[in-house]
């Protein structure tokens, strides 16, 4: 082996075993360098003859290319190494799941009103909202309550400036619905055509003066009406027995319509459902409100009472949703704490 070959064997081997980007330039120092091995030997070409200055030369620069060579490829193969090492320290394992945010549901309630709202609406009710803030007018006079009547005693409220108050029940919602009803098709009424029966239910807030394990001072209601030409009490029993049925999922569910009274309907009756099976077996449980629309209620909604009949119901969703789940304290539905309301999810 001459001494170029050699000089190169040597850098290959010292860049080889330099394992930092420092010991690598070091060893370069020793080869290409200011006194290093190559460039002593550039230094001896000056003492040459032109021809052999040109072959030592063109020799010299041949070993020297392959020092460089073997020098980039280490340098880049240190610079790799370095950069898989930072790679590994700094890996982030991203297969671990996130933090998120637990998600947010609807209100045990809410999904009662939901239900109710899906089983009328396939017997073709139509829903209907209004407001919880009423005229005496709407939440009594015109349902035949006048302001003398002893009705008005069970449904104290809290009154609101202006002659207003906090609706006690969703019935002004019969009037109400009934009135709009009545403006659209008062030509076809006038002119002794018939008019699309109304068929409505309308869910929301009450208020009464009242606070027990099994009263809110604000609690739900949802009103059902159907008024037409032909409407019967045996109607309000097929439609409400069919509803308490498909609600609670049992077709043995018993209904009883107790004989009560209210000044809007007349005859007027409770309905109590009895459970056949489970924890609630062989007990009444009152669920609604409900009678034949009285005359008088007829006249305030814009139609002849001799004409025109029907039923109407105010049940407590609340209630429902107590018998359903079976929760023993209303309370609870409107305390706002999580670790109970996440349950109903
Ligand atoms: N509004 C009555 C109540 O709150 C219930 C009811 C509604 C009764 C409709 C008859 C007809 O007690």
């Amino acid at each position: 082996m001459n001494e170029l070959d050699s000089i190169v064997a040597n850098a290959l081997q010292s860049f080889g075993n330099a394992n930092t980007p420092n010991d690598l330039e070091n060893a370069k120092a020793q080869f290409l360098g200011k006194s290093g091995r190559l460039t002593e030997l550039m230094k001896g070409l000056a003492s040459l003859s032109v021809e052999d200055k040109k072959l030592r030369g063109a020799a010299i620069n041949t070993a020297k290319q392959a020092i460089e060579a073997a020098l980039n490829a280490r340098r880049q193969a240190l610079a790799d190494a370095e950069l898989e090492v930072q790679l590994k320290a700094e890996a982030l394992d991203v297969s671990l799941p996130g933090r998120r945010r637990g998600g947010g549901g609807l209100h045990p309630v809410s999904l009662t009103l939901e239900r109710i709202e899906g089983i009328f609406g396939s017997m073709g009710f139509e829903v209907a909202q209004g407001p919880e803030i009423e005229t005496d007018w709407f939440n009594f006079t015109a349902l035949n309550t006048p302001e003398d009547h002893p009705a008005r005693s069970m449904h104290d409220t809290f009154y609101v400036e202006g002659g207003y108050l906090l609706r006690t029940h969703t019935s002004p919602m019969q009037i109400r619905h009934a009135v709009q009803h009545v403006k659209k098709y008062r030509a076809r009424i006038d002119a002794g055509q018939s008019m699309p029966e109304i068929r409505v239910i309308a869910p929301g807030r009450t208020y009464r003066v009242d606070s027990d394990a099994t009263h809110s001072p604000m609690f739900h209601q949802c009103e059902g009406l159907w008024i037409g030409e032909d409407v019967s009490f045996k109607d309000l029993k097929v439609v409400f027995t069919d509803f308490c049925r498909t609600f609670f999922e049992s077709d043995d569910l018993v209904l009883r319509f107790r004989p009560s009274f209210f000044p809007f309907t007349e005859p007027s009756a409770e309905i109590d459902i009895q459970f056949q099976d489970g924890p609630l077996a062989g007990r009444w449980l009152e669920v609604a409100g409900s009678g034949q629309v009285h005359p008088n209620v007829v006249r305030n909604m814009g139609l002849d009472p001799e004409k025109y009949i029907g039923f109407a119901f105010g049940m407590g969703p609340d209630r429902l949703t107590m018998l359903r789940y079976g929760v023993n304290d209303l309370r609870l539905f409107f305390d706002g704490d999580v670790r109970f309301l996440s349950q109903f999810q």
